[in-house]
């Protein structure tokens, strides 16, 4: 289980350009669950998984996985629990290396690594059947530089790499955002059975912030929508099901609109959509 418990963050405190990016968030993911999280432009869903990762310190408020406090290591040793996937294909792997050199590299994150007793072991044909699983033909890429590869692939390889060390929580922040439409629905498959996959293994919590409607929608288990740095909407189960992509728009659309929203007023408009 994955815990935050009044969790603060405030860029540039005391200048001209202060944020209240968290103003106080605490949410409790259970052990495999999916949850998706919609907001608007800088309501602080990338501080969120930022604070989970710990990109930061915290100004106040604690992190915890499975129990344990996690709140003051640093990033590196976060490593191994937490896998990520960012928006821009071409972040979180090495453009220069081979796919092969990537996918060596990741299995061992989080851990001392040097590469060359990595790619002499047998490795190769578990990666030839994991790149099998995309469609792409990537199984025979695997001494290709993956600079060389799509937008779509790189990020589909990325996936497999954030999940091959069965992380206990997988942070994916508007993954398929910077693909074409073909290209973000093969990533949303290839999403859909790794996180299924990674919570009935490992018991792994997802939480994926996404800017499509139609994926809040039809993806996962829990919805949360965030706004100036707080958690406004939180369902799941049924609840959650029944919610369709108009209603999402249109909760959206509202929290666009009037972004002077006092907290009451705002609720009151969550409330609509319940
Ligand atoms: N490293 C940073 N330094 C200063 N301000 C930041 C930093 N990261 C985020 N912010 C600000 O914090 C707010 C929340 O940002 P972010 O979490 O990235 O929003 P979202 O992902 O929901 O669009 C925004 O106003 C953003 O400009
Ligand atoms: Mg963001």
């Amino acid at each position: 289980m994955l815990r935050l418990d009044s969790v603060r963050k405030t860029f540039n405190p005391g200048t001209a350009n202060e944020v209240r990016a968290l103003g106080g968030v605490t949410l409790e993911f259970a052990s495999g669950s999916f949850t998706v999280v919609i907001g608007t432009n800088g309501s602080g869903k990338s501080t969120l998984q930022a604070a989970i990762s710990g990109a930061f310190e915290l100004d106040a408020g604690t992190v915890s996985v499975d129990g344990i406090a996690i709140t003051r290591w640093p990033e590196y040793r976060r490593a191994h629990l937490i896998g990520r996937v960012f928006q821009d294909p071409f972040a979180g792997t090495a453009p220069e290396l081979t796919v092969a050199e990537n996918l060596a590299l990741a299995s061992k994150r989080g851990q001392w690594r040097t590469l060359t007793p990595l790619l002499r072991g047998a490795k190769r044909g578990v990666w030839r059947d994991l790149l099998s699983r995309i469609g792409l033909g990537l199984e025979d890429r695997l001494d290709d530089p993956i600079g060389l590869l799509s937008g779509g692939q790189r990020q589909s390889i990325t996936l497999l790499m954030a999940t091959l060390t069965n992380p206990k929580v997988l942070l994916l922040d508007e993954h398929t955002a910077a693909l074409d439409p073909r290209s973000a629905e093969l990533v949303i498959r290839l999403t859909t059975s790794l996180v299924a996959e990674s919570a009935s293994k490992a018991r792994c919590t997802t939480i994926m912030v996404t800017h499509s409607m139609q994926q809040a929608a039809t993806l996962g288990d829990r919805l949360i929508a965030m706004h100036r740095g707080r958690v406004y909407l939180d369902v799941s189960g049924a609840e959650k099901k029944k919610l369709t992509e108009t209603e999402l728009l249109g909760l959206f659309s509202q929290m666009r609109r009037d972004d002077r929203f006092d907290d009451e007023a705002c609720a009151l408009v969550m409330n609509q959509y319940r």
